[in-house]
C-alpha cells in the first residue's frame, strides 16, 4: 500500500516522540533532552535519549535511534505500515481504506476472524481450566511446578469433557460452523456433526510475534497418546515461521536465545527466569524459522533433549541457523531428559553453568561423530580424521576455516598445518572451487572496500545531518550525486533539499523510505556515533578525511563510467579533481 509522503509527514507530526515513548520507557528531563532507561539493551543507568526539538530518540549504550516510526519498529516489531497504522489511530488521522481486490480482501477478513476465534477459544479453555471442571488439569499443572502468574503468563487452559462444549459456545457467540473448522478447532463428519477437536487436555495456546492466538497445542494428563495433539496448519497458522515463546522472548534484553525442543521447556525455563527461551511447534527446525530469529539474535543455545533423536534434531538445526548467520552453540541437559526435568532438579543456577559450559555446534557434532570410530586405532582415528576434514571444507570463508582448523587440531592432538594440508585436498578433490590456502581472491578484497566507502559515507550523511555549520562548510565540495547506492544519494538529496528550504528535519526524512530494510539501515545513519575521538582537532581531522575519501571514490567511479568521447564530462571531472586538491587544504572547523 503507498501512502504519500503528505500523509506520512502529517501522522509523525501528529506523534510526538516524547509523549510516545514515555508510554514504554519512563524518560525524565535533563537539559533540552529526555532520558530513560534503554528499552533495547539492558542497563543501570539511564543512556536512552529522546529529543524533542529533534523528534529522535539515540541510545548512547547500543547505538540504537531513529524517529517515532523506528521505534514502533524497533520496539513493538512493526513493519513501517502496521506503524503507520498505530500512530494514525493514535493521532486520529484517518488512512485512506486499502484497495484491495475481492479476493484479498475476503482473504483479509477471513483471517481476522480466524484470529478472533482463536482468541475466544483461548479465553475459553482459561476459563474452563479455574473452574471445577478444570480442577484436575489445573493440579496436573500444579503438580508441574507452575505458578499461578506462568499459568497465566502463557494463557494455559483446559479443554473439558464434553465432545462439542467449545463448538456450542463458538456458535453462541455468533461464528459460522465453517469459520470454526478453518480455524482448526472443530471436525465435522456426516454421521456426528460437529465435534471438538481438543478434549480433555491441557491447553497450551500458541501465539505469534504480536501475542495474537494462533493455534494451540493439548497435552494429555497422563500416558494417553498421542501425547501431544495440535492445531492443524491454516490460513493464520504457518508451523514453520512461528515459534513458541517468541512474543515474550524477543524482549529479552539477553544477545541470545534457548532453543528448545517442547512446549513445557520454554515454560520452565521462562518461569525460572530465563525469558529468552523459544521452540518450534513440534516440527522440526525451518529455514522459516532460523530467519524469524535472525531478527531478534544472532546467536542460538540449542538446549535439545539429550536422547539420540534430541541430539540428531541439534545436529540438523546447526547449520539451518549457520546458512542465515547464526551462530549455534549446544547445551547438554545430561543426566536429565530436558531442559524442564534439569530446571526442576538442579535449578536456575545450574542451568546457568550449563550455558556458560556449551559447546561450539560444529565440535560437538564432532564429538558426535567419533562415537562411529575406533579412535584408539590408528586406521579409525584417520578415517574419523577424513570425514572431520571434509566437514570443514564447508566453511566457505579462509578465516572461519582455519579457526576451526586450529580448534580441531588442538582438540584432537594433530598438527594444525598437516590438517590444514588434509583439508585444502579434500577441498580439490571434491572439486571444490578453490583449494583452501590460494590466496585472497580481488573480489574479497573489493568488498572489503566496498564496507570501509559506505562506512564513510555513512558518516559523513550523519555529520551533515547533525551539524549545519559543517554543512555550510562541506557543501560546495560535496554533492548529493558524491554518493553511491540509491539509498544514501536520496537521504542526501532531501537533506540538501531541506537546507535550501530552511527546514532541516531528519525525522521526516525517515517517512521517504516505507520498505522496512530501508528504513533501518536510514535510521541507522541518525545514530552512527561521530563524536566519540577525543579531541575536536581529531575529529576535524578525521572528518576531513571522510570528505576527501568519499569525493575520491565518487571521481574513480566517474572516470570509470566516463566515455572517451565525453568532452563535457572530462571537464567536469577535472574540475573535480581540481576542487578535491582544494579541499586538502581546507580546514573544517567543528564547534
Ligand atoms: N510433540 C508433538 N506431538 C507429540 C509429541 C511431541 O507435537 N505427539 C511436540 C510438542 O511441541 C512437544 C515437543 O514436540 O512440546 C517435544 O516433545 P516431548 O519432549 O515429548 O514433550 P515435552 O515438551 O517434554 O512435554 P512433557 O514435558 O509434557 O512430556
Ligand atoms: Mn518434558
Amino acid at each position: 500500500m503507498y501512502y504519500s509522503d503528505e500523509l506520512i509527514e502529517e501522522v509523525r507530526s501528529k506523534n510526538d516522540i516524547v509523549d510516545v515513548i514515555s508510554g514504554y520507557v519512563r524518560l525524565q528531563k535533563k537539559g533540552r533532552d529526555y532520558f530513560g532507561l534503554c528499552p533495547f539493551h539492558n542497563e543501570k543507568s539511564p543512556s536512552f535519549s529522546v529529543s524533542r526539538g529533534k523528534q529522535m530518540y539515540y541510545c548512547f549504550g547500543c547505538g540504537a535511534g531513529g524517529n517515532v516510526f523506528t521505534f514502533l519498529m524497533e520496539y513493538e516489531n512493526y513493519s513501517f505500515s502496521e506503524a503507520l497504522k498505530f500512530l494514525a489511530d493514535r493521532a486520529g488521522v484517518e488512512l485512506p481504506a486499502q484497495e484491495y481486490s475481492k479476493e484479498a480482501k475476503e482473504r483479509a477478513d477471513t483471517k481476522a476472524i480466524l484470529l478472533e476465534i482463536n482468541k475466544a477459544a483461548a479465553q475459553y479453555y482459561y476459563v474452563q481450566l479455574k473452574n471445577s471442571q478444570g480442577a484436575q488439569a489445573f493440579s496436573y499443572l500444579k503438580n508441574r511446578e507452575l505458578s499461578d502468574d506462568t499459568i497465566k503468563a502463557f494463557g494455559l487452559g483446559y479443554s473439558n469433557k464434553y465432545s462439542d462444549d467449545l463448538y456450542q459456545y463458538l456458535r453462541s457467540k455468533g461464528y459460522q460452523a465453517d469459520m470454526i473448522a478453518k480455524a482448526g478447532l472443530i471436525s465435522v463428519d456426516e454421521r456426528q456433526g460437529a465435534y471438538d477437536k481438543f478434549w480433555n487436555r491441557v491447553m497450551f495456546p500458541i501465539m505469534d510475534v504480536n501475542s495474537r492466538v494462533i493455534g494451540f497445542g493439548g497435552r494429555v494428563m497422563g500416558d494417553g497418546k498421542p501425547k501431544y495433539l495440535n492445531s492443524p496448519e491454516t490460513m493464520i497458522f504457518d508451523k514453520s515461521r512461528n515459534l513458541y515463546g517468541l512474543h515474550r522472548a524477543r524482549s529479552s534484553k539477553k544477545p541470545y536465545f534457548l532453543l528448545c525442543e517442547g512446549y513445557m521447556d520454554v515454560i520452565s525455563l521462562h518461569q525460572a527466569g530465563f525469558t529468552n527461551a523459544v521452540a518450534s511447534l513440534g516440527t522440526a527446525l525451518t529455514p522459516g524459522h532460523a530467519s524469524l530469529i535472525k531478527r531478534y539474535v544472532q546467536e542460538v543455545y540449542l538446549t535439545y533433549d539429550s536422547d539420540e533423536a534430541g541430539t540428531r534434531a541439534a545436529l540438523r538445526a546447526v547449520p539451518i541457523l549457520k546458512e542465515v548467520g547464526i551462530t549455534a552453540k549446544i547445551i547438554r541437559m545430561e543426566p536429565y531428559k530436558d531442559p524442564d526435568e534439569f530446571i526442576k532438579n538442579l535449578g536456575a543456577d545450574a542451568f546457568e553453568e550449563r550455558i556458560h559450559k556449551a559447546r561450539n555446534g560444529f565440535m560437538f557434532s564432532l564429538e558426535v561423530l567419533e562415537k562411529n570410530y575406533d579412535m584408539n586405532s590408528p586406521e579409525g582415528k584417520t578415517d574419523f580424521m577424513r570425514e572431520t576434514a571434509r566437514r570443514l571444507t564447508e566453511f566457505d570463508e579462509e578465516i572461519e576455516r582455519n579457526n576451526y582448523i586450529e580448534a580441531v587440531a588442538s582438540a584432537y592432538h594433530v598438527g594444525f598445518e598437516d590438517l590444514r594440508k588434509l583439508v585444502s585436498k579434500t577441498a580439490v578433490r571434491a572439486g571444490q572451487a578453490k583449494p583452501a590456502e590460494r590466496p585472497k581472491t580481488a573480489n574479497g578484497r573489493m568488498k572489503g572496500k566496498e564496507d570501509g566507502m559506505v562506512k564513510s559515507q555513512k558518516i559523513l550523511l550523519t555529520w551533515l545531518i547533525e551539524d549545519e555549520a559543517i554543512f555550510r562548510q562541506i557543501e560546495q565540495y560535496i554533492t548529493p550525486a558524491d554518493f553511491s547506492g540509491d539509498l544514501y544519494r536520496t537521504v542526501a538529496e532531501l537533506l540538501y533539499d531541506q537546507y535550501e528550504a530552511g527546514d532541516v528535519n531528519p525525522a521526516k526524512i525517515m517517512n521517504h523510505f516505507s520498505d522496512e530494510e530501508e528504513h533501518r539501515e536510514v535510521a541507522s545513519l541518525f545514530h552512527t556515533k561521530i563524536r566519540e575521538l577525543t579531541t575536536v582537532r581529531e575529529q576535524e581531522k578525521a572528518l576531513m578525511e571522510t570528505v576527501i575519501r568519499v569525493k575520491n571514490h565518487s571521481i574513480e567511479e566517474a572516470t570509470k563510467n566516463l566515455e572517451s568521447t565525453d568532452m563535457k564530462g572530462l571537464q567536469r571531472l577535472m574540475n573535480a579533481k581540481r576542487e578535491l586538491q582544494d579541499l586538502q587544504k581546507l580546514h573544517i572547523s567543528i564547534n
